[in-house]
């Protein structure tokens, strides 16, 4: 099994991390390909709490971690979760943490960017995290933007942050945003530079190398399908690819490599930010109830911006698009247990899209930048009595729940191997074949 690639089937935070750190049981290296601080991963192992924007989810299990050269990375925040994980007591020495010589850096300008431009954008505006995001990845394919190698030589580096700050303070006061202060920012990130410096490797060698002597790596993804910068609801969508096609490439690794492609769902939805969602739930209380009590654990609320998460039905359409484009072999779902005890459970199975009125199970062609003209079809569906799920402590079935289940995986065209039903680590239902 060298290379599983694990990415998110819907808007993000289907509860990536959580599986992620689940699989890593069985596997030598977890690698990021893409995106940066703007994801927020959570796992849980009894009563600790890990909360990883940049590091993968890999490290709880002790495995070796990548953060790949299609990511953007924020030093500042990466070191912040070192220190964190240091407090634990958990290895992350640069032997167990690398960063890709090619992976893109975030400085303070490019998130001042991305807020003033928010901003300006008005009604508008992606409802984007504020991570700079948009903006380090612009610099990359514009050829200015600096690369994690560079960190290897900190005052040259310091330099160079120097100048891109100053250019980008000139974007700043166009915008009618406060410029920073270049120097403040070239010494701090020189001096980020002197504790991440020996982090940065080829990491490219490194995979490939493992992969021929037998090690299994698992990609892990941020983010989500439908935030795809291509195939996602665009324009509110993230600027890095999230489908499994990229992963290989984020990583500098062949893509034959790749033998599994696993995609996580939650069995309802969420969206942070704007854009469409057809089966958003407008009734507040059904809303509540779905999203869990704020500051319980799984609750929806963002693990990056503390926003409220939009919370919907599950859309089988969008499910059955995001399988096909990420060429799935598994997918996993999530949130199951969340679903326990309500009477009626809806499902999108088709919308109905333009005059005259057509019903289509699959997403009509080009619908996915016009979702605004879908009109979600719901099936009822029994809910099936609280705690049938969380009481089994053998958690070998999903009683009742199971109908729910293999209503998905056919529609999906995709087998559901595994199914969360809580946030903790050993919460995990293995279906039979
Ligand atoms: P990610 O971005 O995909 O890694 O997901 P997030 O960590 O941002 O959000 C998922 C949330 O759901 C986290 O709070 C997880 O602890 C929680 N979670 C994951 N799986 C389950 C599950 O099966 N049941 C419950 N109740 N919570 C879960
Ligand atoms: P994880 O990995 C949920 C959303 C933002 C916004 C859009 C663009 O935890 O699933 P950006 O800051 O990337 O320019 O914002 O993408 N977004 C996420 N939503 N989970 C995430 O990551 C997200 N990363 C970005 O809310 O709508
Ligand atoms: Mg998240």
């Amino acid at each position: 099994m060298p290379m599983i690639v694990v990415v998110g089937m819907q808007w993000g935070d289907e509860g990536k991390g959580k599986m992620v750190d689940y699989l890593a049981q069985d596997v030598d290296i977890v690698a990021r390909w893409n995106g940066g601080a703007n994801a927020g991963h959570t796992v849980w192992v009894g009563q600790t709490k890990y909360v990883t924007h940049l590091l993968p989810s890999g490290l709880p299990q002790g495995k070796v971690c990548v953060l790949g050269g299609g990511m953007v990375i924020d030093p500042e925040r990466l070191l912040g979760e070192i220190k964190d994980f240091d407090a634990l007591k958990i290895n992350t020495s640069p032997r167990q943490i690398m960063i890709s010589e090619l992976a893109h850096i975030v400085l303070p300008t490019h998130k001042a960017l991305d807020v003033a431009k928010e901003a300006a954008r008005g009604k508008n505006a992606i409802g984007t995290t504020g991570q700079g995001i948009s903006f380090a990845y612009r610099d990359k394919e514009e050829g200015r933007g600096l690369e994690a190698r560079q960190m290897r030589s900190p005052h040259y580096f310091g330099q160079q942050v120097h100048q891109l700050v100053e250019l980008h303070n000139q974007e700043l006061v166009a915008l009618g945003s406060t410029p920073l202060d270049a120097d403040a920012v070239a010494n701090q990130y020189e001096e980020y530079a002197g504790y991440l410096g020996d982090h940065v490797c080829d990491t490219s060698a490194y995979l490939e190398k493992s992969l021929k002597n037998g090690k299994t790596v698992l990609a892990e993804g941020a983010q989500g399908t439908l935030l795809d910068k291509t195939y996602g609801t665009v324009p509110f969508v993230t600027r890095s690819s999230t489908t499994t096609e990229s992963a290989p490439a984020g990583l500098g690794v062949d893509s034959e490599w790749v033998t599994r492609r696993i995609g996580i769902a939650k069995c309802f939805q969420t969206r942070v930010g704007e854009g469409p969602m057809p089966t958003e739930i407008s009734d507040e209380r059904l809303a509540n109830r779905l999203r869990g009590e704020k500051d319980s654990p799984g609750a929806e609320y963002g693990a990056t911006t503390g926003r409220t998460r939009r919370v919907g039905w599950l859309d089988l359409p969008l499910l059955r698009y995001a399988a096909s484009i990420n060429n799935l072999d598994e997918l996993v779902l999530t949130k199951l247990d969340i679903l326990s005890g309500l009477e009626n459970i809806k499902i999108c199975e088709s919308y109905n899209y333009h005059s005259p009125v057509e019903k289509h199970i699959h997403l009509p062609i080009g619908a996915i930048t016009n979702l605004y003209d879908c009109i979600p079809q719901y099936q009822d569906m029994v809910g099936w009595i609280a705690n049938e799920i969380v009481c089994r402590e053998d958690l070998k079935s999903l009683g009742l729940a199971d109908s729910y289940v293999k209503k998905v995986e056919r529609a999906a065209g995709v087998p559901v191997t595994l199914v969360s039903v809580g946030t903790d680590r050993n919460q995990v239902v293995a279906r039979k074949k």
